[in-house]
Parts: structure tokens; C-alpha cells; sequence
């Protein structure tokens, strides 16, 4: 490779996935400003490490930058449970408005400094919802099943107060444990049935719209600190060109991924929502009591969730 610095990517979507097409373009954006220096590769499909694990190798630089879901970054430091706590964004608009405030974001991307990693761009993973082998009709259907969260404390107590069973594993391992039934179902957006193909074993996805939760391209102190001005400045634009065209290919991707999720047999169910928010309702509360640092966060959230709301 001409002496050049390999940079490696990490992520556990499919070579399709809006996230991917972000990742090409930030290689991109970097390849021809900087490419005599660098060459930059991505991994899909956890195959470098799955969650947990991309976040360690991040961390300590084996790897330089991994997309990280908010839910397994919070062991790493508490402040990305403000993201897990369900029903905190009204709307998409105010969602989109939150993770758009550059200085709010601030705090929360640069709170994982001292621990070797940094957020450095955020990118678009919708509205999470159940899905099951058997339809979710209303909070009355979760009793008894056993369902997957990502590795996160927040999710586990969402998912007991929603009245279901916990089970927490990798996105990657999924698909099997729904197949040979260790699971009876997960809660995801749309693309976790069509790009992961867990339409081909769970039938029935139910809009409760529990929470929106961005992935985070996350990337190694060190490495990030050891570039140049110059450098860095084209590395903040590779990142920023790489939400910018995320979020292009998450809207376009979205329009159809529903059809082909009917098209694999898959049934839509739009239920009363308010009866799964009246189980999570103390939950907010709660997370806030338990974690000082996320009441001005949660302020400036809820502020900007009654501008949208008018
Ligand atoms: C979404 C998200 C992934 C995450 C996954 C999960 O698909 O885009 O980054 O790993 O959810 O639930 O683990």
C-alpha cells in the first residue's frame, strides 16, 4: 500500500445499508483530498468485532472508527442514556433538530475523551419498534416473551417495564436466535427486516414507536489528535459529507423498505400507541433521577419538542 496509513471502519450493516453508503462516502471525501497518505476500508457485517467489541477495538486503536448504536455506547459512558429512554422525541423533526445542535452534541460526543474514543458525526437509524414471530397487538402481547435488546441497562428496564423478558445479544446474532426460537422477537427500524433479513423469520412488526436512537460514528482520540489542522479540517468534512449523504440514502431506502418488508410476507400492525407509553411512563423520570448529568440535556430536548409540537 505505499507506505500509507490503513484506516479501518467498522460496522455491523450489510454492504447496502444507508450506513455503508455513508462510510463510502466519507472514504471518499478522504481518499481524494488526502489518498497519497491514506487508504481507508470498511468492514461491514461485525466483521471486525460485534457492538461491544468495535467500541474496545475503537478505544484502544486497533481499529480507527466503528458505527456505534447509542444503546451499547452507554456503557462506556453514561450520558448516551438520554437516547435509550423511551418516547423522547415527539416527532422525527424534533429528533432531527436535537442531533442538528452542534453545541448540545458537543457534550455528548466529546464525554467518551478520556476513555480513548470521541463521536464524531451522527447518522440516521429512524424509529426502533417491536417485531415478533407472533403479532403485538398491545402491551398485553409482550407478557411472557422473551425479547432481544441491544447491550444496554436502559433497554433491559424498558423492555421489563414494556412487561417482556430481556434478552440482550449482538444485532449480528439475531436473525438465528429468532430462527431456532430463543427469542421471540426484537424491537428495530424497518431495514433490521429487509437489509438483515429478519422479515424471513419474524412476520410482525408493530409501529409503537418507542424510540430513535442515531447511530454514531465514533473514532480513536489519539488518531484524531495525532492529524494535522489541515487534516483534521478534511476529516470533520468527510464526516459531516458522510451524515449529509446517510441520511439521503436513509430517506430514499425507507420508501421502499416497507414494501419489500410486505413483499417477504411481513404484517404492519399500527397500534394505540399510548398504551405502550403508559408502561414506560415513570421510566423517564426515573433515568433522570438516577443520572444528574442528563437534566439539562433532557431540558433542552423537551424545549425544543415544544417548539415542533407548537
Ligand atoms: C440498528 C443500528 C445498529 C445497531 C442495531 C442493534 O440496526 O443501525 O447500529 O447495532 O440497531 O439493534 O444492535
Amino acid at each position: 500500500n505505499n507506505g500509507k496509513k490503513i484506516i479501518r471502519i467498522s460496522h455491523s450493516q450489510s454492504s447496502e445499508h444507508p450506513d455503508h453508503i455513508g462510510l463510502l462516502a466519507f472514504e471518499k471525501y478522504i481518499e481524494d483530498r488526502l489518498g497519497d497518505k491514506y487508504d481507508v476500508q470498511i468492514y461491514p457485517n461485525e466483521l471486525l468485532g460485534a457492538s461491544v467489541k468495535a467500541i474496545e477495538l475503537v478505544q484502544t486503536g486497533a481499529i480507527d472508527f466503528a458505527v456505534a448504536s447509542t444503546g451499547n455506547l452507554e456503557t462506556f459512558d453514561d450520558i448516551y442514556q438520554i437516547f435509550s429512554m423511551p418516547y423522547l422525541f415527539t416527532s422525527t423533526e424534533s429528533y432531527h433538530k436535537v442531533m442538528e445542535n452542534t453545541e448540545l452534541m458537543k457534550s455528548i460526543y466529546e464525554s467518551t475523551k478520556s476513555s480513548g474514543f470521541e463521536t464524531v458525526t451522527w447518522l440516521d437509524a429512524g424509529t426502533r419498534n417491536f417485531y415478533a414471530t407472533t403479532p403485538i397487538n398491545s402491551p398485553d402481547d409482550l407478557k411472557g416473551k422473551k425479547m432481544r435488546v441491544q447491550a444496554s441497562p436502559t433497554n433491559v428496564k424498558m423492555m421489563e417495564a414494556f412487561g417482556a423478558a430481556a434478552a440482550p445479544m449482538n444485532f449480528g446474532e439475531v436473525y438465528t436466535a429468532i430462527q431456532q426460537k430463543v427469542i421471540d422477537g426484537a424491537e428495530n427500524n424497518e431495514f433490521a427486516l429487509t437489509n438483515n433479513k429478519h422479515g424471513e423469520v419474524a412476520k410482525y412488526y408493530t409501529y409503537d414507536q418507542h424510540q430513535m436512537v442515531p447511530d454514531m460514528l465514533i473514532g480513536n482520540v489519539k488518531f484524531l489528535e495525532g492529524l494535522s489542522d489541515e487534516e483534521r479540517k478534511i476529516f470533520d468534512e468527510a464526516a459531516e459529507e458522510c451524515t449529509r449523504v446517510e441520511r439521503e440514502s436513509w430517506d430514499e431506502q425507507s420508501v421502499t423498505a416497507k414494501k419489500q418488508a410486505e413483499e417477504m410476507g411481513v404484517t404492519f400492525i399500527y397500534p394505540d400507541i399510548n398504551l405502550f407509553k403508559d408502561k414506560v411512563k415513570d421510566l423517564q423520570q426515573e433515568i433522570i433521577d438516577s443520572n444528574k448529568k442528563l437534566k439539562p440535556i433532557y431540558d433542552e430536548i423537551q424545549k425544543v419538542n415544544k417548539e415542533v409540537d407548537g
